[in-house]
């Protein structure tokens, strides 16, 4: 399968690596920065663009792979559909419902393929709390506590008009993933500190009720002075799974000013495959074979309605019904 990537930032070099360890050619990169994606090109071999919409005309693409700033994917998911480019596009899908509405719409209407990267989903302890609490490892399961978050990334992340801030940037993973594992969610209510100067950060609380009864309470950080830690809580009524990535593989977290710092930090994970390339295997099993993938259009779209419930009460100080 031959793949443009779009955005050699953070996540795009991430997806670069994962898209020919997966064994799909990297056939072409874009990104406005020219410095970026000739360095990328170079690694791979791959043709670099500066303008993505004239990468798309690259000869004989399969798949296109978006991995720019947020409030980009609509234009390009539109472009790459209208090249008739099967696509992969990175969460959130988009800032506001009203773009998911018209992202889903693009792709539908020229029958391509739109798979959004949820990749907690194809995290293997996430995939393994799942898998145990199906078994009935816990019995009745009842609340969900999660915890996702460090450093305040820096860049276009900072101004939270165009990434969300941490609650739809970031707990979007949660929010997807608790659905995922225990259905759909009914009422949200937040609050965050949300902040720009002296310094920036952004933490959030966000509680779920969800329609089976449960509760989950989200906490998302970019407050914390370093590094990045990801904890799950579950507990029913038979017993509880706990998972603490901070205690799992070994972690030295050094104190980091933001110069020459990522603008995100993309958490490690110490399994041979890493989750980045299972979500490419997975979109391009989809391509290749039909075999549907564990993530939907439909699923990003309802996480991004979670994040924006959640950002919408944290304003207005009420909880938020869905469905
Ligand atoms: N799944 C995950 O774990 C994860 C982690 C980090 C970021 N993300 C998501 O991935 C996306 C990108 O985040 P990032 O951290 O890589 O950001 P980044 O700022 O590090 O990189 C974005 C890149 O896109 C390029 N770009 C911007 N507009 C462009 C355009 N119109 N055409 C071509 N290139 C363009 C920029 O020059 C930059 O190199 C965001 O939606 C973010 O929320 C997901």
């Amino acid at each position: 399968m031959n793949v443009l990537l779009i955005g050699c930032g953070g996540i795009g070099a991430i997806h670069a690596e994962k898209i020919v360890s997966g064994g799909m050619t990297l056939a072409a990169v874009a990104d406005t920065d020219a410095a970026r994606v000739t360095a990328i090109a170079r690694k791979y071999g791959a043709t670099a663009y500066t303008d993505a919409e004239k990468a798309m005309r690259h000869p004989g693409l399969d798949a296109v792979g978006i991995a720019t700033p947020t409030t980009t994917h609509l234009k390009l998911v539109e472009a790459a559909a209208r090249a008739g480019k099967n696509i992969f596009c990175e969460k959130p899908l988009a800032g506001s419902l009203a773009e998911c509405e018209k992202i889903v719409k693009a792709a539908d209407k020229m029958g391509v393929k739109l798979f959004v990267g949820h990749v907690v989903r194809y995290f293997q302890e996430f995939d393994t709390i799942r898998d145990q609490i199906k078994k009935g490892a816990i019995g009745k399961p009842g609340f969900i506590r999660t915890f996702r978050g460090g450093i305040i990334p820096s860049g276009w992340f900072r101004d939270y008009k165009l990434s969300g801030g941490v609650t739809l940037d970031c707990c979007i993973h949660d929010f997807d993933w608790i659905r995922y594992a225990f259905g759909d969610v009914t009422r949200v209510f937040s609050q965050h500190l949300q902040r720009t100067t002296p310094t920036p950060m952004d933490y959030s609380m966000t509680t779920l009720r969800l329609k089976s009864g449960m509760l989950a309470q989200v906490t998302g950080s970019w407050a914390h002075p370093s590094g990045f830690r990801v904890k799950v809580e579950v507990c029913g009524d038979a017993g509880m799974i706990q998972y603490d990535s901070g205690e799992a593989p070994i972690n030295t977290n050094v104190r980091q000013t933001s110069a020459g710092a990522p603008t995100m930090i993309v958490p490690a994970s110490p399994v041979p495959v890493s989750p980045y390339q299972l979500e490419w295997e997975d979109f391009a099993a989809w391509c290749t074979t039909g075999r549907k993938p564990r993530v939907t259009a439909q699923d990003a779209v309802e996480a991004v309605r979670i994040g924006l419930a959640a950002l919408e009460s944290a304003k207005s100080g009420k909880p938020v019904r869905l469905n």
